[in-house]
């Protein structure tokens, strides 16, 4: 049977390498639409969880995950003997940087080293964690070739990148476009149909190189566009009088050629902050410098240490001993309504915090119950009236929705808030110092 008629008939087996926020939902959507899927991830516990029928990502509805894993459509492993009985084969594992910002591939090698030990006849890979233009062909295609076996004859390459949002609630796996360049036309082919059983939108694109380039342009776009704003935000604060939240919705209010974008503490997460440094490491070797990346990358860094002076200023000015001051951090993660808390500014911000000696700080995240910051353990608190007066300041570093900012505000002493979260609040707004917003203190 060709891998083709075994795609249109669901009966390709879909093997997943990462299980994490994007090869789950991408596993279980493959499942829920009929097909067998295999996961492999190094980390047992994930694995565990996926064969006790324990779903982990908060995105997934547990009723849709555990459907697909009662109809025995899920499975996963933590080693790669399995790969030779698997047809399509997804990469979905970390691209991080090192502490020098650059570049680690590392995850990929191990990736396709797996891949390269079972690799047969007929068998399609997908790499769809975000890298550097090349990395497909000049990276795992020689590892998968060193088997004999070749591209668009003996078996398929193809690069598709994720576009997941966690915590967006309109768009999800199936109805987010994605964009698929293979190897060779077969590659594409093959890669365009098995992507168009479980998404609506499939875009075919030249090569792998064009769909890794395009990954990176929209989040640098982002990272482009978040330090703009961030970079007039702060020049609000300084000249005084000009909310840039209000500046900005003003702006949005025209029907074309302007895209809104809102200042914060920084940027988090495992792609914005991160993807740009995989272009301006490249670029490097062609003695090119990507000034857009790093002057957003400066500005965007710098926020958490603006916020801090927000918070140093804004205690300063009611006179409260900046050491002994009780500082009470809402929301962990990098982003509303997620439980990710990778390069969280509000981490940035805490770490901050502890090197410059603040001796009480306190967090609170619905979605993440413990973080670690220095090697100190924090545990989220209850938020209550009680702990909300008891503080001398509370730093909203990410506006969850479950948040109500009525009470908060109600009963904290002081706010500094990098989301505008606060805006519908209107009793108390004279302790409220939002960033961006112009108001002196
Ligand atoms: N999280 C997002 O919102 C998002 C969005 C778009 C693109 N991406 C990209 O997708 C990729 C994956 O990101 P993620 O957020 O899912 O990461 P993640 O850390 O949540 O998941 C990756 C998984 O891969 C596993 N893993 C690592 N090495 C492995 C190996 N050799 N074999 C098998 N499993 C291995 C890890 O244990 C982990 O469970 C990254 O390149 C990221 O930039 C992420």
């Amino acid at each position: 049977m060709s891998l083709e008629s075994k795609i249109k008939e669901k009966k390709a087996t879909i093997g997943v390498i990462g299980m994490g926020y994007v090869g789950l939902p991408l596993a279980v959507e493959f499942a829920a639409n009929g097909y067998s899927t295999f996961g492999i991830d190094v980390d047992e516990q994930k694995v565990k969880n996926v064969n006790n029928g324990h779903n982990y990502i908060e995105d997934i509805p547990n009723d849709r995950f555990e459907k697909c894993w009662k109809a025995g459509k899920i499975k996963a492993s933590t080693d790669y003997e399995g790969i030779k009985d698997l047809d399509i084969i997804y990469i979905c594992v970390p691209t991080p940087f090192t502490e020098n910002k650059e570049p680690d591939v590392t995850y990929i090698i191990n990736a396709a080293d797996g891949i390269a030990k079972g690799l047969r006849k007929g068998q399609l890979i997908i790499l769809k964690s975000t890298t550097f233009p090349d990395t497909t062909e000049g990276i795992v295609m020689p590892i998968l070739e060193k088997t004999g076996l070749r591209v668009g004859q003996d078996y398929y390459l193809a690069f598709s990148p994720e576009r997941i949002d966690p915590g967006n609630k309109k768009f999800s796996t199936a109805n987010t476009p994605v964009v698929v360049g293979g190897v060779t036309k077969k590659c594409t082919e093959l890669a365009c149909l098995v992507n168009a059983q479980i998404i609506e939108k499939v875009v075919p694109v030249s090569n792998p190189r064009i769909a890794e380039m395009s990954k990176l342009l929209e989040n640098i776009f982002r990272s482009v566009n978040i330090a703009l704003v961030n970079e007039l935000a702060q020049l609000c604060d300084r000249m005084g009088g000009i909310d840039m939240w209000e500046v900005i919705h003003a702006a949005s209010t025209k029907p074309f050629g302007f895209m809104p974008f809102y200042p914060g503490p920084g940027i988090g997460g495992h792609c914005i902050l991160i993807d740009p440094y995989y272009l301006s490491w490249k670029a490097r070797g062609y003695d090119f410098h990507t000034n857009f990346i790093e002057l957003a990358a400066e500005v965007n860094e710098n926020m958490p240490h603006y916020v801090y002076s927000m918070i140093v200023e804004a205690l300063a000015h009611k006179g409260t001993p900046l050491k002994k001051a009780k500082i009470l951090i809402l929301g962990a993660s990098f982003k509303k309504d997620v439980d990710d808390i990778r390069h969280s500014p509000s981490l940035m911000v805490m770490q901050i915090m502890l090197q410059k000696g603040f001796e009480h700080l306190m967090y609170n995240d619905p979605h993440v119950p413990e973080v670690e910051v220095l090697n100190k353990k924090f545990t989220s608190q209850l938020l209550t009236k009680e702990l909300l007066e008891a503080v001398d300041c509370v730093f909203i570093g990410t506006d969850h929705s479950r948040y109500d900012m009525n009470m908060i505000v109600k009963h904290a002493p002081l706010v500094v808030d990098t989301r505008n979260a606060t805006k519908h609040v209107t009793a108390g707004r004279e302790k409220i110092f939002v960033l961006g917003s112009g108001k002196s203190l």
